[in-house]
């Protein structure tokens, strides 16, 4: 967990962090840039002002050594939310059994689990919003890149935001 930084300028990025907080609906917002220019800061401070304006916050963060295990950062991501799976359909329970181990099978399409993890999402919105803040996620495995990508792009008409780290050479 980073230190606690006192924002200096910036002030262009403060905005258009504001904004996609205050936005009545679910998004995903993307931040690229160079080493060192800030990119983890600003996280910190998105993550501060949603839990200042009530949103429940999770946080994550790509881990290198773990860059090459199938949906190790899906898991670090959700592990806050996944007390709530008991309470999902049972399709979509034995989706999060068979990818996180606790069941053998085949692994699900990318669009059964999506749909599964915008199901826990829902369920875990339901009383206040959420905000899922995924720093470095230039780690983050394959699996888990294409689940996070197809929850970004369904989240309009939820409370769920994604703000996610990428590598500054992956297009969107
Ligand atoms: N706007 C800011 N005001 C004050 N300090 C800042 C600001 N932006 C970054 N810093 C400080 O600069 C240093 C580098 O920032 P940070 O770690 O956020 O960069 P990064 O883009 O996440 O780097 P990396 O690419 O290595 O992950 C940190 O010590 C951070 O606290
Ligand atoms: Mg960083």
């Amino acid at each position: 967990m980073e230190s606690l930084v006192t924002m200096i300028g910036r002030d262009d990025e403060q905005g258009r962090l504001a904004a996609f907080l205050a936005a009545p609906e679910g998004r995903a917002l993307v931040l690229k840039g160079k080493t060192g220019m800030g990119k983890s800061a600003l996280l910190g401070h998105v993550a501060r002002r949603a839990a200042d304006a009530g949103h429940r916050v999770v946080r994550a963060a790509g881990v290198e050594a773990e860059s090459a295990l199938p949906f190790a950062g899906l898991h670090q991501v959700l592990h806050p939310l996944l007390a709530s799976v008991e309470r999902l359909d049972p399709v979509h329970r034995t989706v999060f059994d068979t990818v996180f181990g606790r069941s053998g099978g085949k692994p699900p399409s990318v669009m059964s689990l999506g749909i599964a993890v915008l199901d826990l999402l829902s369920l875990s919105s339901s009383t206040r919003p959420l905000l899922l803040v995924v720093d470095d996620g230039q780690w983050l495995d394959a699996s888990s890149v294409a689940a996070l990508g197809f929850m970004g792009r369904q989240l309009a008409g939820g409370p769920v935001k994604l703000a996610l780290r990428l590598r500054s050479d992956i297009a969107g």
